[in-house]
């Protein structure tokens, strides 16, 4: 398995989308009547380069490549210093020689497209970058669809315009669902990917809405997703980003504005009294730890997709 690419959701077209969608459905199967071990990955070795924190996206890629029969190694962020202690560049070529794939959370998006240029026998997954999080939008679509049972659902994101904001996004226009997001004016997701959003919309007919008014954009939804207001890496803002995001908590008051029937979305970790409140993410609506659990099938699912 060399040079496979999943660093954006537009890295798979939708075909291939859905059927990791599909292959993730079977492993959860399997895993749940005990089957666990597979050797798609013997002999394979992934290194996870992480510059943030993360639970959910590291754990479940160990878990994924261990039963998958691969191994990894964790390179944490004061490990490598990427493009502090060594250039990118140099990084990407010394992994290139030793290992096959590398799963990276990074701070800059570009360091992507630095590791494509300069390892391009690599794989390489996005694990979070500050502009797309693919490999969460795998695990949330698979939610709604389990819940809804196909894809005429309607996903709603309040909040900032975000990594989050932006896969989910991109997924829906790509899968032809509809997507609403209510932002403030300033936090929009950047203009490249409504853009893009924008024109495949047009072939899949996925409708999508960029707003304002958080009740407005609630009141059709199926799902209502929220994120943080200050991603990893814009703490200075904090303060100033719950002044800005207070009308855009997820709230009983806002709840009241949409379907009783709307499901409750958060990629975790959530800051509770920020962008949701306690009562709300606890709530038998919520299906945050369903989206955490499909994140080991997702990926195992990915993983094996891309070695085919
Ligand atoms: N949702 C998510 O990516 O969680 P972690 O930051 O814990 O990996
Ligand atoms: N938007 C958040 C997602 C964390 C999983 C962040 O980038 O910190």
């Amino acid at each position: 398995m060399r040079g496979k690419y999943y660093t954006s959701v537009l890295d798979l077209n939708r075909e291939e989308t859905l059927e990791v969608l599909e292959i993730s459905q079977y492993y959860k199967i399997a895993r749940k009547a005990g089957h666990r071990k597979q050797e798609i990955l013997y002999g394979r070795i992934w290194a996870l380069l992480f510059e943030k924190p993360s639970l959910r996206t590291r754990v479940t890629f160990e878990v994924a490549v261990r039963e998958l029969g691969g191994s990894c190694i964790y390179l944490a962020p004061t490990d490598v210093g990427l493009g502090k202690r060594e250039p990118v560049k140099d990084v990407a070529r010394n992994l290139e020689r030793w290992i096959d794939g590398v799963f990276a959370r990074v701070f800059d998006h570009k360091v992507f497209y630095e590791f494509k240029e300069y390892a391009p026998n690599l794989s390489l997954i996005n694990a979070l970058s500050d502009l797309e999080h693919p490999c969460q939008a795998l695990a949330d679509f698979q939610t709604m669809i389990e819940i809804s049972g196909d894809l005429g659902f309607h996903l709603t994101f309040v909040g900032d315009g975000n990594n989050v904001a932006n896969s989910l996004m991109l997924m829906s226009a790509l899968l032809g669902t509809d997507f609403t997001i209510a932002c403030p004016e300033g936090y929009e997701p950047p203009k490249e990917v409504i853009d893009k959003a924008m024109e495949l919309s047009k072939k899949t007919g996925a409708q999508i809405n960029i707003l304002r008014d958080p009740r407005e954009a609630v009141s059709k939804a199926d799902f209502i997703y929220t994120d943080v207001w200050a991603s990893m890496g814009q703490e200075a803002e904090a303060e100033e980003r719950r002044k800005v995001f207070k009308p855009y908590q997820l709230n009983r008051n806002l709840l009241e504005f949409a379907p009783s029937h709307a499901k409750i979305m958060h990629c975790l970790p959530a800051h509770r009294g920020e962008e949701i409140t306690d009562d709300v993410i606890e709530s038998e609506r919520s299906v945050v730890f369903a989206q955490a659990e499909n994140r080991l099938y997702t990926i195992k699912a990915l993983l094996s997709f891309l070695s085919q």
